[in-house]
């Protein structure tokens, strides 16, 4: 089966084809460069480029994969949670084609195509999964794909919103991410000791709020500070906290595999201490690679694939669900 896949529920336009499961294309736009000088994502921004975007990006990844309209088998879409007005233009183009070319349509949860990125064979269940994302923060157990039950998820900011946010506290620039990974590499990350919020509370939630004030308090102290070891001291604490939950959690489930998803899961200091750590206790870890981290059509059409063969299709009344959780049915 052939499934050509759309995503664009935020600030990257992109769209892919699979074939039997496999990633032929994976085209992604991003317009990090059109909303950097604006130090976040600009919705309004967003949509219209998403529109001048779309129809190229949808073209070039059916060149690529080598495979025309007319083979493609089915549509995916991502329908939610995003922002509406990006969410819209390709949750709208996907449909459109699917009209006009008479084929099944699925719409797709972005947080379940980020949650089974690493593990798109069906290989290591039962796992314990973290989706680590700009908007995101959940850990979850999952026994096959579409069947997980959520463990704990964050009660304020998203990890990589707290990235993004100390970053800016940094006046470092946008996306924060992979600039506090970059410069943390030259910092001790013992220099300052910042909260590692709930890490000893029982239960799997998680809350990073109050790590970035710690950091803001900390700059107003001690403005001339050396920003490396900031970063490196920020990573740390986020980091022991995601790692921590993600391995007690396996613990407390018995499970021997673990995952880690969405764009924070890129983060050096989080894949190389979670790697030491499943190594010593003997479990699993599976990671998707960089561009199946970050967001992409790729992991759209691959659920999507998934979905359609367990006969999963969306009718045409699907709308977008900017605040869809995990596991809301298409
Ligand atoms: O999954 P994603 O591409 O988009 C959402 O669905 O949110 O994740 C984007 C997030 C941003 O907050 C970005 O700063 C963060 O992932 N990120 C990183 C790294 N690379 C991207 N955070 C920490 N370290 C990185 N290397
Ligand atoms: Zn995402």
């Amino acid at each position: 089966m052939k499934v050509l896949g759309i995503e664009t529920s935020c600030d990257e336009t992109s769209a892919a084809v699979v074939a039997d499961g496999r990633i032929l294309s994976n085209v992604v736009s991003s317009q990090i460069d059109l909303h950097r000088p604006y130090g976040g994502v600009v919705p309004e921004l967003a949509s219209r480029r998403h529109l001048e975007l779309i129809d190229e990006v949808i073209h070039t990844a059916l060149d690529e994969s080598g495979i025309a309209l007319g083979e493609i088998d089915a549509i995916a879409a991502t329908y939610g949670p995003g922002l509406a007005s990006s969410l819209l233009i390709g949750l709208n183009t996907g449909k459109g084609i699917a009209l006009a070319t008479g084929k099944p349509f699925i719409g797709i949860n972005h947080l379940e195509a980020h949650l089974y990125s690493p593990v798109f064979d069906g290989a290591g269940m039962p796992m314990i999964s973290l989706i680590v994302s700009g908007g995101h923060t959940i850990l979850a157990k999952v026994t096959g794909i579409g069947q997980h039950a959520i463990l704990g998820q964050t009660v304020d900011d998203a990890a990589g919103e707290a990235f993004d946010k100390v970053a800016k506290l940094l006046q470092l620039s946008y996306p924060g991410g992979p600039e506090i990974d970059r410069l943390a590499k030259t910092g001790n990350p013992r220099a300052i000791a910042f909260p590692r919020s709930m890490l000893n509370e029982p239960g799997y939630d998680f809350s990073f709020s109050g790590l970035k004030t710690s950091v803001l308090y900390f700059l107003r102290k001690n403005p001339t500070h050396s920003v490396p070891d900031i970063c490196a001291s920020f990573q740390e604490a986020a980091v022991d906290v995601l790692a921590g939950k993600l391995l007690n959690a396996a613990e407390e489930y018995r499970v021997k595999t673990v995952s880690l998803a969405g764009g924070v899961s890129i983060n050096s200091r989080l894949r190389e201490k979670l790697t030491g750590e499943c190594e010593k206790r003997g479990l699993r870890l599976l990671l998707a690679p960089a561009k199946l981290c970050t967001d992409n059509a790729g992991m759209i059409a691959t659920l999507a694939h998934h979905k359609l063969l367990a006969g999963q299709r969306s009718t045409f009344s699907l709308e977008v669900s900017p605040s869809a959780g995990l596991g809301v049915a298409a």
